[in-house]
């Protein structure tokens, strides 16, 4: 048996509407439901759009699996035309929220110190984070894997107390990874996982092996059970993958298997 309950989660991004969303949904509860990836164990969550969060929250009521924010501003409320709250994410029926995605640092500018206090902001609404880090191309190639990861995880977690970190899990994806079909291998992603875990021993040595580390970047049907396999692979951050119910489901049946 695992020695961390898996995660394996969808991450929507921009697609998909209410009313597409809460098919998926709906159509996703009813392959679990009737034994599509059935024996995994593990905990699931889906991160749609926020416009579309009330339909999956309703399509998803009463079942096991959780439904998340992508992003949310560090204040609860307050005159931040355009942002999404991460209090009031909680009142909609999430129970998770993303942050620090590469697209999110990339396209949005987020920074490691903006990632750390919406780290506070969703933990202080009741949610559960997950905090996405990882290294560019470029950053692999000149050695800095190490280096870039403990930066953006150190960063966040400052100020995070070792109570709180049941309500954390972290996702590594390398930026090269996402979306390109180019998935690390299982000894790249269990290296920078190890690394990682390691760094986290010295943060918070007695609840480190506990933490979830989710690896994320090209996560297919196909390559999902090698890598969940990995010991410090404790579960999956899911893109293109997760927009399909049968890629989905086979991804969460390995998370049986691993
Ligand atoms: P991908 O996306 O599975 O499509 O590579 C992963 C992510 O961005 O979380």
């Amino acid at each position: 048996m695992a020695l961390r309950t898996p995660i394996i989660a969808g991450n929507w991004k921009l697609h998909m509407g209410p009313a597409a969303a809460g098919a998926l949904a709906g159509y996703l509860r009813d392959a679990l439901e009737s034994g599509a990836g059935a024996g995994s164990g593990g905990e699931l969550v889906v991160f749609p759009t926020a416009l579309s969060i009330p339909s999956v929250v309703a399509a998803l009521a009463g079942s096991a699996i959780a439904v998340g924010i992508q992003e949310v501003a560090a204040k609860p409320t307050g005159a931040l035309t355009g942002a999404n709250s991460a209090v009031m994410a909680r009142e909609a029926g999430c129970t998770w929220m993303l942050t620090g995605h590469s697209e999110r640092r990339q396209f949005f500018a987020e920074t490691d110190e903006g990632v750390r206090d919406k780290v506070k902001a969703g933990l202080a609404a009741g949610l559960r984070v997950m905090v996405c880090i990882g290294e560019t191309l470029d950053e692999r190639k000149a050695g800095r894997v190490e280096e870039v990861t403990r930066r953006q995880l150190g960063v966040a977690l400052q100020g995070v107390p070792a109570s709180a970190l049941a309500e954390l899990a972290v996702a590594y994806e390398p930026v090269w990874a996402i979306g390109t079909g180019v998935t690390a291998t299982p000894e790249q992603a269990e290296e920078a996982h190890a690394s990682i875990r390691a760094y986290l021993r010295t943060l918070y040595p007695a609840e480190a092996d506990a933490l979830r580390l989710l690896y994320g970047g090209s996560v297919k049907a196909d390559n999902a059970a090698t890598l969940l396999g990995q010991p410090d692979i404790d579960g999956a951050l899911v893109g293109g993958a997760s927009l399909e119910v049968a890629s989905f489901a086979a991804i969460v049946g390995a998370a049986g298997a691993a």
